[in-house]
């Protein structure tokens, strides 16, 4: 665990956020700030907001009310010195953007390209490397997830883990200074969640800023430095992994725990330390 002190930068802060949809309030009010090194993951049931907010923390959807802040930079919008702020032009929101990684549940990679191709993408296109540099970017973040040997693969040949592995390498590659994680292994089978959760493992032991949304408590319990709770919208609870599975304080999130406990008792562990089973997992048991 990184556990920051009171001195350690800011990487990613969220100050009071709202975002709607339709007459639907999403996200009400939500502050958070994470700071570099840190490893953050978010629970919550289904619906409660966690992609939303993911989303409005790198700008693909700009929140209606609050402000976002990567170091100390104002995200989206610029002063205008009057007090007032006024948005970014789009090749400036890009620019911020690629400072901050996303890995989706869904990999996303180009199938007609290999993979060594596919990580140096956004290196050659965003970042506009010349070939030569972007090649040993890609091939150093490859070997970091585990898959130096799979340079001139193509996706479809690779299992969903191994996709998943290239997302991240895809994803490292650009030296992002934090990466937001959305339900990374919710797509996968079960055999292949423990690789992907053993390269994740690797970035925080490598003082990654990480914010993962996630179901699985065993990695949650394990790598976060602060677990945060959502519920309609709302950050309901947040502390370290002991203070939130071991002594919540909130009805919704002991009601939130035991949902997934009970659902546990009924599904003996599967699992291996590799291949989590359905008792590390709570994904199918949100409310
Ligand atoms: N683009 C959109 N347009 C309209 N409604 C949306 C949009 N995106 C999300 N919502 C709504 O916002 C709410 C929160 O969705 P969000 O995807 O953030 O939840 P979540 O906590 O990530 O859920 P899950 O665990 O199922 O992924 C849901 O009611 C969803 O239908
Ligand atoms: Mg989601």
């Amino acid at each position: 665990m990184n556990t920051p002190d009171a001195s350690t930068p800011v990487a990613l802060k969220a100050d009071d956020i709202v975002k709607s949809f339709g007459t639907n309030r999403i996200l009400d009010r939500v502050s958070l700030s994470v700071a570099r090194g840190e490893v953050v993951c978010i629970l919550g049931p289904s619906g409660s907001g966690k992609s939303t907010l993911l989303r409005c923390l790198n700008w693909l959807a700009p929140p209606d009310e609050g402000a976002v802040w990567l170091g100390n930079e104002r995200l989206g919008v610029r002063d205008a010195g009057d007090g007032r702020v006024h948005s970014r032009p789009e090749r400036e929101i890009r620019r911020q953007r690629s400072r901050i990684g996303m890995v989706f549940q869904s990999f996303n990679l180009w199938p007609h390209m290999t993979v060594l191709e596919n990580v140096m993408e956004g290196l050659l296109s965003v970042k506009r490397l010349a070939r030569l540099e972007a090649g040993d970017l890609a091939v150093e973040a490859l070997r970091q997830v585990g898959l130096g040997h799979k340079h001139t693969a193509y996706p479809a040949s690779l299992s969903g883990g191994q996709q998943q592995r290239v997302g991240i390498a895809r994803t490292l590659a650009m030296a992002p200074e934090v990466i937001l994680f959305d339900e990374p292994t919710s797509a996968l089978d079960p055999e292949l969640v423990g690789e992907v959760l053993a390269v994740m493992r690797g970035l925080a032991a490598q003082q990654t800023t990480m914010i993962v949304v996630t179901h699985e408590i065993g990695f949650a319990k394990e790598v976060a430095d602060r677990v945060v709770f959502m519920d309609a919208g709302r950050i309901v609870e947040q502390g370290p992994p002991a203070q939130i599975f071991e002594a919540p304080s909130s009805d919704r999130l002991r009601q939130f725990l035991s949902r997934f406990t009970q659902a546990s008792a009924r599904t003996p562990a599967a699992g291996t330390a590799d291949a989590p089973g359905a008792a590390d997992t709570f994904k199918h048991f949100n409310a």
